[in-house]
């Protein structure tokens, strides 16, 4: 489906295809390989001109290839219709053929994609052939015939090793595949990855759409490739941004001030900063989160803010064991006695303290803008 609306993945098919023209015949001279190669694609890509469509120019890009009917039977009928549009027209007719055997987003595009398939198709086929140093904007940033037979000479002709894994490795797989995933996938996972480890490392890039095609459908990505036990095979953690909670309180917008700052050094370390007033923020939130900043000034007697921000901390308390957390607040006539009794608070409910409270004397001066961007980064890495 996201291929024929958006277009996805189609660079790897038309490489595909082109890999398996380009190499057909060895004997050929290489010019004449490539240029029967985009001639295929050229087929496989063709759809026919709307009835009143005036005939092209020489110098016009166009979409409709039925002269090529002849020399690729299979790819273009003599009407114009590539294989692809074949295909795409061919979905559409079984989704409203079949209500109930496709999903009900796809049965409500079925119509969409039969009237507005062809006129987005000629556009691109028609940006597939601008060369690469055209003078004009049409077509910049968007896959072309060239890059796609550029791709298909690097990557050499299509494989076809097929793989006999021996019987002491299929049978050790079995017993550790999960009943949900087909054994099928997890003997195709090992093909791969023996047909395509480099020399010089043990890990191999899996090509998850790849795949996903090969399956005919997202069952892969989404269901089995997570169920597949690090027994069978390994995956690097995804590198996920730290997610970082502010929850301040602030009455005449001093620990407010601070707080911005803290956001930004959270954002200049690649986090992603949540701000929340104490009266909005809800313990239940915190999980979502990698690590809590709290800002609170010094108020009552050296104490937390009592009707907002006191009952809101409270709440957290019993969360904080083993939580990477940072506290920060401005003062007044003090000596900032309530961010020390504060502290001792967070450790002794096992909270870890990613840096040293910052704290500052009524409003901000740079200095103290300064310290709580170091925060906002201190929080990042600790919560990694
Ligand atoms: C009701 C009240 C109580 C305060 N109690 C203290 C205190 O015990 N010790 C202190 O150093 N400052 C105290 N202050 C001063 C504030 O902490 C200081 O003005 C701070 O900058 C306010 O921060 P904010 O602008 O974020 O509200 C108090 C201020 C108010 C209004």
């Amino acid at each position: 489906m996201d291929m024929i609306l958006d277009f996805n993945g189609l660079a790897r098919v038309l490489t595909v295809l082109a890999r398996g023209y380009l190499f057909a015949d060895a004997d050929e001279n290489l010019r004449a390989r490539i240029n029967y190669a985009r001639r295929a694609l050229c087929a496989w890509c063709s759809v026919p001109d709307k009835k009143k469509a005036s005939p092209k120019e020489e110098w016009q890009f166009k979409s409709d290839f039925r002269e090529l009917h002849g020399e690729f039977l299979e790819l273009v009928d003599e009407d114009g219709m590539g294989w692809f549009c074949r295909h795409v027209h061919g979905i559409a007719r079984f989704m409203k053929n079949n209500p109930d055997k496709v999903s009900k987003t796809a049965y409500g595009k079925a119509d969409v994609i039969d009237k507005e398939f062809d006129a987005a198709w000629r556009k691109k086929v028609v940006q597939f052939q601008v060369p690469i140093f055209s003078q004009g904007t049409s077509g910049a940033w968007v896959l072309r015939f060239d890059d796609v037979l550029a791709d298909a000479l690097e990557l050499g002709p299509l494989r076809n090793n097929s793989i006999d894994l021996p019987d002491d490795i299929l049978n050790r797989m079995e017993a550790l595949r999960p009943e949900k995933v087909p054994a099928e996938v997890i003997r195709t996972l090992v093909a791969y990855y023996i047909a395509n480890k480099p020399e010089d490392s043990e890990w191999v890039v899996l090509p998850v759409t790849n795949f996903d095609a090969y399956f005919g459908s997202t069952m892969f990505s989404r269901k089995w490739l997570p169920a597949i036990p690090e027994s069978i095979i390994m995956r690097e953690r995804e590198r996920t941004t730290v997610k970082v909670i502010l929850v301040y309180w602030s009455g005449t917008g001093n620990t407010e001030a601070m707080a911005q700052a803290v956001a930004e050094g959270v954002q200049a370390q690649g986090g992603e900063a949540a701000l929340f007033t104490a009266g909005k923020f809800d313990v239940d939130m915190a999980g979502a989160f990698n690590a809590i900043a709290f800002g609170c000034p010094s108020m009552g007697s050296e104490e937390l803010e009592e009707s907002e921000f006191a009952p809101m901390f409270a709440a957290c308390e019993p969360e904080l064991k083993d939580k990477p957390i940072a506290l920060f607040g401005s003062y007044g006539w003090g000596d900032g006695e309530w961010m020390r009794t504060w502290t001792d608070t967070c450790k002794s409910n096992g909270a870890i303290l990613a840096c040293e409270p910052v704290i500052c004397n009524e409003a901000p001066d740079e200095d103290a803008l300064a310290q709580c961007k170091v925060l906002g980064g201190a929080l990042v890495l600790a919560g990694k």
